[in-house]
């Protein structure tokens, strides 16, 4: 668990939102770029992307050193570490999965040439900071902003066997399939294991775990770490409450997505901290489901 945080606080997540983004955060409100033109459906909340531009083939060159110039950026910023960021959607996501890459260039079509840009970015990471100090985040099973694959199994394989010929790879962060609902309790399928076996390194799951549960896969040779999302969020002291089997400071939803960097990210209090007067806080963080 110890390890997850260090991994944690020195690995930056290296990723390009693009196709997600809305023109109005893009300088000049340029159209976000992607692999693809077609714009995401709006969801529940009704948020409306941008049409994205589809990346031509000569401008791809350009994107895969962009990344290279972020993870070196990253190491002399003093992180011991980048993550690169192939998983929910974002850019490299995009490429890889068909729903979102109607592509008939080489980064299109065959399931190599849909990995394409995202092994290419790996080689120049790689080249550039060295294979020990490069995670890759990867969620086959997810299928947020239309963005899934028809065969996950394959993407998946696929992903890892390439990760298996880079030497001394950080490690590869896989998150869980959506999880099922069982007897009106949330369930981790486990979907994971067929990458894990086939993955040389140390691998990493992700996605509603607890405390018992992460244990549990450690124990059982799942996963070498886990990492966690929300109840790190919501509790700045994860590792130590683990260690100590303490309670945890519920996290609240209302926050999660907002523009305030606070109230709801650094203001969640640390064990001794939950003496003092909370009344005093911006607010009460009570809303855990
Ligand atoms: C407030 C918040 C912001 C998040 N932002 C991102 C993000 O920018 N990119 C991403 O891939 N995942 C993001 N996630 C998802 C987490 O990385 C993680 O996959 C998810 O919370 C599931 O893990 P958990 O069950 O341990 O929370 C975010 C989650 C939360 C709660």
């Amino acid at each position: 668990m110890v390890q997850a945080q260090a991994a944690t606080e020195a690995a930056i997540p290296l990723m390009a939102p693009y196709k997600m983004g809305r023109s109005l955060r893009i300088p000049n409100g340029q159209a976000p770029i992607s692999s693809t033109d077609k714009q995401i459906t709006p969801d529940d909340s009704h948020m409306v992307y941008s049409k994205p531009r589809r990346l031509r083939t000569d401008e791809i060159p350009q994107i895969v050193d962009d990344f290279r110039v972020a993870a070196r950026n990253a190491i002399e910023a003093g992180f011991d570490g980048v993550e690169i960021h192939g998983a929910h959607g974002y850019l490299i996501d995009q490429f890889m999965k068909d729903s979102a890459n109607d592509r008939t260039d080489q980064y299109g079509g065959s399931l190599e040439n849909r990995c394409r840009f995202a092994v290419e970015v790996i080689d120049a990471v790689v080249a550039e900071v060295g294979a020990d100090r490069v995670g890759v985040r990867l969620s086959p099973y997810i299928d947020f902003m239309d963005c899934f694959d028809s065969d996950p199994e394959a993407l998946g394989s696929y992903m890892v066997q390439r990760l298996n010929k880079y030497p001394g790879l950080l490690y590869c962060h896989m998150v869980e399939p959506r999880m099922a609902i069982v007897e009106g309790r949330r369930k981790i399928t486990h979907g994971l294991l067929p990458f894990r076996k086939q993955f040389n390194g140390t691998f990493i799951a992700s996605g509603g775990y607890d405390r018992e549960e992460g244990n549990k896969v450690v124990d059982d040779g799942y996963a070498d770490l886990v990492a966690y999302g929300r109840l790190f969020l919501g509790n700045p002291d994860l590792p130590r409450r683990f260690e100590l089997n303490a309670p945890l400071n519920k996290y609240d939803r209302s926050t999660f997505y907002t523009h305030n960097s606070v109230v709801g990210y650094t203001d969640y209090p640390f064990l001794e901290e939950k003496k003092e007067d909370s009344a005093t806080r911006p607010h009460s963080h009570t809303n855990q489901s």
